[in-house]
């Protein structure tokens, strides 16, 4: 039968302290001015490259090595943690929701035939972020599953849609509403009442995570339930035209509007009777909303209206919550991950970091499963984000707080394994301020030297790592890797991830000598990581995950 126990490793030993480093947003790409990481003063980074190639590397961190469809996807913080903490590869959301609709399985699950009961009567929303970034959503789904409903008896149809600006450039927005604008237009030419009914920009409207801002998911529920904004359009290209005129306006952040008729009237706020899909494959930017959608008790603001609906997700949200209820693609199941084996094995865990990325070293690390394995085991500390700011004006985030919290638990010695993300390089990356983003990275650093002091003081091992790129390169570059140029001239700002590796390195007194990494695992990826821990906590991985990255020679 199944167990958890994990055999000896043959050479190295148990009881060493280590601490796993998640240095979020973090890739490595050539020096130039465009590379944050390298203009930032980052002397702990630095040190720890000097140890390549035994100490020191590459690994994917993007495409197929993280279960994404293709290698031309960028990696995200999800996949990216779910492969560090799970040592395998699993076909992700976006896999699963592209086989689903390709195969027209879709139509036929649990899921939609659960809403397809209110076509007859009711109105199809579908709510989501309208981009073809794929780490939440993409739009090539969003038009399938249109036509898919429309085929399938949706009679009525209103789209949510949320401007992007963050995994893809700032200002495509407009090319994607048009876009969806002119499949809809196809949709009503063939009977089909479809609309654009609302929407915003994805940091101001709905896409909060980790509960960090409830306000974010009230102001896009006023929008969508309630047909309630501060700005009212006849049209959602009008609407993002027209918002984009304010100064400093960005996708990202673009404030919520509704579509309103000849008689002011909104087009489409949510009613008993209609059918609701949220169609982000991406759990962590969708769990907020799920909840103000399906839970009857909920106080996290006044919903005024809780219209009786039919509600599915793209997939279930979260498992343990069982979260939503219905869903129209079953998630990947992620089981048996490292941080389950290695508490059943003794390991006593600590995992930190600040709200925005708490879930991140937590639930999408441990296989999408949220609260302890062995709550006598673990201890996890999340530190407040500041909200309602964007991180560019205070780039340092929580780096120190989270660094004091991981060097106390490592001096403490009451923990085995000390885990941290640290969010500065990827938050601040996103908002595309580069001067800020050098910032964050020193911030980064900073703590990474924290965390190794304090594991010099205890005589235990430390592992760095990234879970995808991102400060690494801030500019769209061209087939040829040159920076692309606007009309203006200016440099096209990326503040999206990127498609570059992230580095490992591993070190400390604690350090068997003679361990290394090996040379015949050059094309490993962010899932080999999961072995390498548990080797260095003294244990051989199970037979299934990814071969570890280390090997160990006599000397
Ligand atoms: C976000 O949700 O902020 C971005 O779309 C992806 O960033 P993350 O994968 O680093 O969380
Ligand atoms: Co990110």
């Amino acid at each position: 039968g199944f167990s958890w126990k994990l055999n000896d490793h043959p050479k190295l030993p148990k009881g060493k302290i280590i601490a796993v480093v998640v240095l979020d947003g973090w890739g490595e790409a050539n020096p130039n001015q465009y590379n944050c990481i390298h203009v930032a003063e980052t002397p702990a980074m630095d040190s720890l490259k000097k140890g390549a190639p035994e100490k020191w590397r590459l690994v994917k961190a993007h495409g197929k090595a993280v279960g994404l469809p293709t290698d031309d996807d960028m990696g995200n913080s999800e996949v990216g943690h779910n492969a560090l903490g799970a040592g395998r590869i699993f076909a992700q959301g976006a896999k699963l929701v592209d086989l689903a609709l390709a195969s027209g399985k879709i139509y036929e699950g649990e899921g939609f035939k659960y809403i397809k009961e209110s076509f007859e009567t009711g109105t199809l929303h579908l709510i989501g972020l309208l981009s073809d970034g794929g780490v939440h959503s993409r739009l090539d789904q969003l038009q399938l599953l249109l036509k898919g409903a429309s085929e399938h008896g949706a009679k009525r149809i209103r789209v949510h849609v949320l401007t992007d600006g963050r995994d893809v450039l700032d200002g495509t927005s407009i090319g994607f509403v048009e876009t969806l604008e002119n499949d809809l237009a196809k949709l009503r030419e063939k009977g089909v009442d479809a609309q654009i009914a609302s929407g915003g920009g994805r940091m101001q409207v709905t896409m909060d995570r980790y509960e960090n801002d409830w306000d974010v998911v009230k102001r896009g529920w006023d929008a969508q339930v309630l047909g309630e904004a501060p700005h009212k359009f006849r049209s959602a290209v009008e609407a993002v035209k027209k918002l984009r005129e304010a100064p400093n306006a960005n996708d990202q952040y673009l404030p919520p509007f509704v579509i309103v008729d000849d008689n002011g009237k909104p087009v489409g706020p949510i009613v008993d009777g209609d059918a609701v899909v949220t169609f982000n494959f991406r759990a962590d930017r969708m769990v907020m909303l799920a909840k103000a959608l399906e839970y009857e008790d909920f106080d996290k603001f006044d919903r005024v209206r809780f219209p009786k609906i039919r509600y599915s997700g793209m997939l279930q949200y979260d498992g343990e919550l069982k979260l939503p209820s219905h869903y129209l693609v079953s998630p990947p199941e992620i089981d048996r991950t490292s941080g389950e084996y290695l508490v059943h094995n003794g390991v006593r865990t600590f995992a930190c970091s600040e709200t925005v990325k708490f879930g991140h070293v937590t639930f999408f690390w441990n296989g999408n499963r949220s609260g302890y394995f062995k709550q006598e085991m673990e201890e996890y500390v999340e530190i407040p984000s500041d909200s309602g700011i964007t991180f560019n004006v205070q780039p340092k985030m929580k780096a120190l707080e989270i660094a004091e919290k991981a060097r106390d638990a490592i001096l403490s010695r009451k923990f085995d394994q000390v885990r941290v993300n640290l969010p500065n390089s990827d938050m601040v990356g996103h908002t595309g301020d580069i001067e800020a983003t050098i910032v964050a990275c020193k911030a980064a650093d900073d703590a990474v030297k924290m965390i190794l002091d304090a594991i010099d003081q205890v005589g235990g091992i430390y592992v760095v790592t990234a879970d995808h790129g991102n400060a690494e390169d801030m500019v769209k570059r061209n087939k040829k890797g040159e920076p692309l140029l606007d009309k203006n001239g200016n440099i096209q700002i990326l503040t999206s991830h990127t498609l570059q590796p992230v580095p490992v390195a591993i070190g400390g007194p604690g350090l068997a000598p003679g361990v290394r990494f090996r040379k015949d695992v050059p094309d490993g990826g962010l899932a080999n990581v999961a072995a390498t821990v548990m080797n260095l906590h003294g244990f051989e991985a199970p037979a299934d995950y990814e071969p570890t990255l280390i090997d160990v020679v006599d000397n």
